[in-house]
């Protein structure tokens, strides 16, 4: 097979350079790993041999194809040896003094074409060239863990970089059997910067004490489809990885207040509570298996209340279709009989605010998440208000549980579970948008190869509405007077004229 570079130097053998030397080589290219401790490249170069020889013996392999692999995967014993190569990626220790260190050293050794890429994942390109004679060989080639498996690299384009380095970078991720995204020189790229919504939000609910996190990961894998819960996640990534991302996101954008940490995750990274790897994080682990707590039992109920709905709820129809189906007593009258259990479902406020704005009785007022389709869930939430009767939440609980379908019951919240996460979601992938760090459909690709989402950022937003997505932003900046939900202008454009936001400006 021809490659674009037929000699491929890796600086830095660990977690990451062993999977990109795996990849390269197998797309073709000879390959020789360097790392400042020997034995690390030789051990790399064994793990990779026996991937190899599993792959074969899987009968995913041939015996003549693994020889080959293997002919073209070499140890350098020292830095001078790269000098053949047309490409190096470094790998190294995250530290810009180190890497910018480095690139210098290979400069000196290499020809004048050759291509210098960093794999660092928080650094600024531009300023790991700054120093070097020839900026405009340099980019960032921004791989994901473990690299054999997750096909999405960045390409990264520094402020010098030549464009053409960034389209052979990105058509030699295609010969590596990756799909390439361009992405402009930002803190955090597309993907960390991207995934900032999830965690971050999720976070910042378990710190209101609106839900704990086995509800909130329920609430999000059930009703909006994720894969895995933001708590699951952080316990997977390890807290001694993602929380020093936050932060450095966070402060590279000047304490944007949109991409805030949180001090649950400083804390419990100060405790050594860092995630499955350790056997306890959000959750314990026993045998590699996650100790999630029991869901609180659907509440025994013997008379449920007749049911009076807002007028004003989102869905409403299709509430009360729901409610009739589960054989609830509707209401139709203006107002409330005393005796109704009374339900609102606002987009990004408060059960409070509602009951008070809607001068209804708070202690009979409970709220239900209606911003996804009930018929495309498979949970469905609720809220109280302080002051709540106990009786009122129990019978919607039960009410709501009635065909079977899984129920949270969470406390009062400027927006639910799921509307806080998905609006901050799509909010910070429209500011990605706005600030052009990327293209609307490589923000969509890098999101769903990247973080595992079940679509885009904006698919999401196109999915729950422009419009509500921009309603729950909109009054949750009200709830909680913080700019974090103040919507991107991007957003608001769009959702102001209901265009979808996969929308290509002429
Ligand atoms: P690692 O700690 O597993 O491996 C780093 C390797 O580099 C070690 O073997 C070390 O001996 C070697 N090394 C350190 N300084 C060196 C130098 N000056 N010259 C040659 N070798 C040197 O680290 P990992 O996880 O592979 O990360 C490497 C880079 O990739 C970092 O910039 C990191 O931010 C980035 N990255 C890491 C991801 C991950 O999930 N681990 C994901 C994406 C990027």
């Amino acid at each position: 097979m021809n490659t674009i570079y037929t000699q491929v130097g890796i600086v830095g053998a660990g977690a990451m350079g062993r999977g990109i030397a795996q990849i390269a080589a197998q797309a073709g290219s000879t390959v020789l790993l360097f790392d400042t401790q020997a034995a690390a490249a030789t051990a790399a170069q064994t793990a990779i041999f026996s991937q190899w020889d599993k792959l074969m013996d899987k009968g995913r392999l041939d015996a003549a194809q693994v020889a080959d692999y293997k002919k073209r995967l070499l140890c350098a014993s020292q830095l001078n040896d790269l000098a053949v190569c047309d490409l190096i990626v470094e790998a190294i220790v995250e530290r810009l003094d180190v890497k910018a260190g480095l690139f210098a050293e290979l400069e000196n050794i290499v020809s004048a074409k050759t291509v210098l890429a960093s794999n660092t994942s928080s650094l600024s390109i531009t300023a790991i060239a700054a120093k070097l004679k020839r900026p405009q060989q340099m980019a960032g080639y921004h791989f994901f863990n473990p690299v054999p498996v997750m096909k999405v690299v960045e390409v990264i384009a520094g402020l010098k970089t030549d464009p053409a380095i960034c389209k052979a970078l990105s058509e030699y991720a295609r010969q590596m059997g990756h799909t390439p995204v361009a992405a402009q020189d930002t803190p955090g790229f597309i993907v960390n910067h991207a995934g900032r919504g999830f965690g971050t939000e999720a976070l910042r609910i378990v710190g209101e004490g609106v839900a704990d996190f086995a509800t909130i990961d329920r609430i999000l894998k059930d009703q909006a489809g994720f894969k895995l819960g933001p708590f699951e996640l952080m316990d997977l990534t390890a807290l001694d990885v993602s929380h020093p991302v936050m932060e450095s996101i966070y402060h590279q954008y000047y304490e944007e207040p949109r991409y805030r940490p949180s001090v649950i995750t400083a804390q419990r990274l100060a405790g050594g509570m860092v995630g499955r790897k350790v056997g306890e994080g959000f959750y314990r682990y026993e045998g590699n298996v996650a100790q999630v707590p029991a869901e609180p039992p659907v509440p025994q109920v013997d008379e449920i209340p007749p049911v009076w709905v807002s007028p004003r709820a989102a869905r409403r129809a299709e509430l009360l279709q729901l409610l009739k189906n589960l054989g609830a007593k509707i209401e139709t009258g203006q107002s409330p009989s005393p005796l109704a259990l009374t339900l609102v479902a606002p987009l990004g406020f408060d059960i409070s605010t509602v009951a008070v704005v809607e001068r209804l009785d708070p202690a009979r007022t409970v709220g239900i998440d209606m911003l996804v389709d009930d018929a495309a869930t498979k949970r469905r939430v609720l809220a109280t208000n302080p002051a709540t009767r106990s009786d009122m939440r129990d019978a919607a609980h039960a009410l709501f549980a009635r065909d079977g379908k899984a129920v949270s019951v969470i406390r009062d919240s400027g927006g639910f579970v799921t509307q806080r996460v998905v609006a901050t979601i799509v909010n910070i992938a429209s500011d990605i948008c706005q600030q052009q760090i990327c293209s609307p459909q490589d923000l969509e690709t890098a999101v769903t190869l990247g973080l595992g989402y079940p679509m885009g950022p904006l698919a999401m937003g196109n999915l729950y509405g422009p419009t509500n997505v921009l309603e729950v932003l909109f009054n949750m900046q009200t709830v909680y007077g913080d700019t974090r939900y103040r919507p991107s202008p991007w957003l608001r454009r769009r959702g102001a004229i209901g265009l979808s936001l996969l929308h290509v400006e002429a």
